[in-house]
């Protein structure tokens, strides 16, 4: 039987939808940030599709998607790059990366060499992004750490045990993989890195006025969950801002359309309510 390593089905396919973006986004004249690791990925990926039952039309419908998403995510990948560069000239030794999928930012931001990376997501991701990543022969200029584990366990100890140290600063970046995890869930991994964040550390959560029945999103669930649906959790319960203050971190708000003007991209969503609160541990 043909081996598949891709993840064409589940919450792990949306890496793949993220790494077609910034494979689009690296081929612009006026590139946002430059990731040459993310054709690899999506050259893999496309083989991978072809080898399964109805895998070309299923390619073609997650091109479709990542192209939905393009403006306003690629946007995002910079602006999380930008929070990264921040955190590791403010000192940040450490950056951990929650459903880390597959990006590369041990690779492509030339981060300095004692800087640790720790990349958390699932088994079935890194099954498919490890073999690739080795066939480029890339290397990391950090200190790259990676652990397939499933952020609704005790992924604490495990980190620990890759060297993380709770004494030292910590950059935590999620770009939208929390939110895939049961309110409860969501909640206990932010209790976790609040646990483990010395003063110093930082982290952000996103604010999002998002309709979950709009087209986009709608076909991005048929896709992870199957043609019979299956949703996001809802938001209740999930920690926000308060919960954030109340629990050691000093925080601020930055709307959307205030941190896209210095890129130039014309994706405002004319809603000052949306966008991101940084935090930082006290
Ligand atoms: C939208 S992707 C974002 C990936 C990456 N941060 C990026 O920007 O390219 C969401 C990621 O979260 C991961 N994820 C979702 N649920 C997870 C869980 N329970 N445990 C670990 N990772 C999870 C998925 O596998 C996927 O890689």
């Amino acid at each position: 039987m043909t081996q598949v390593n891709a993840p064409t089905a589940g919450v792990a396919l949306t890496a793949i939808g993220v790494a077609l973006i910034r494979e689009q986004e690296s081929r612009r004249p006026d590139r946002l940030y430059d990731d040459p690791l993310a054709s690899a990925f999506v050259e893999a990926a496309r083989r991978d599709f072809a080898r399964i039952e109805g895998g070309a039309a299923r390619w073609e419908r997650v091109e479709a998607v990542a192209e939905q998403f393009f403006a306003g995510r690629s946007v995002g990948v910079r602006l999380a790059d930008d929070r990264v560069a921040e955190a590791v000239a403010a000192g940040c030794r450490q950056l951990v990366l929650l459903g880390a999928g597959l990006d590369t930012r041990a690779y492509r931001m030339g981060l300095p060499a004692e800087v640790t990376v720790y990349e958390l997501d699932l088994p079935e991701l890194f099954a498919f992004k490890e073999p690739v990543l080795r066939a480029t022969e890339a290397t990391p200029t950090a200190d790259r750490r990676v652990l397939p584990i499933d952020l609704r366990t005790d992924w604490d100890h495990p980190l620990r045990e890759q060297g993380f140290r709770p004494d030292q600063p910590t950059h935590w970046i999620d770009e939208g993989a929390l939110p895939y995890l049961p309110p409860a869930d969501h909640l206990r991994a932010v209790a976790t890195l609040t646990a483990l964040s010395a003063p110093g550390s930082r982290f952000a959560l996103s604010r999002f006025a998002v309709d979950p029945d709009a087209p986009p999103y709608a076909e991005l669930r048929r896709l992870v969950a199957g043609d019979s649906g299956g949703r996001i959790p809802p938001d209740a319960g999930r920690p926000g801002e308060q919960w954030l203050v109340e629990h050691g971190w000093r925080t601020r708000f930055r709307a959307w359309d205030d941190m896209i003007v210095p890129l130039g991209r014309e994706v405002p969503v004319h809603d000052p309510a949306v966008g991101v609160v940084l935090a930082e541990r006290l």
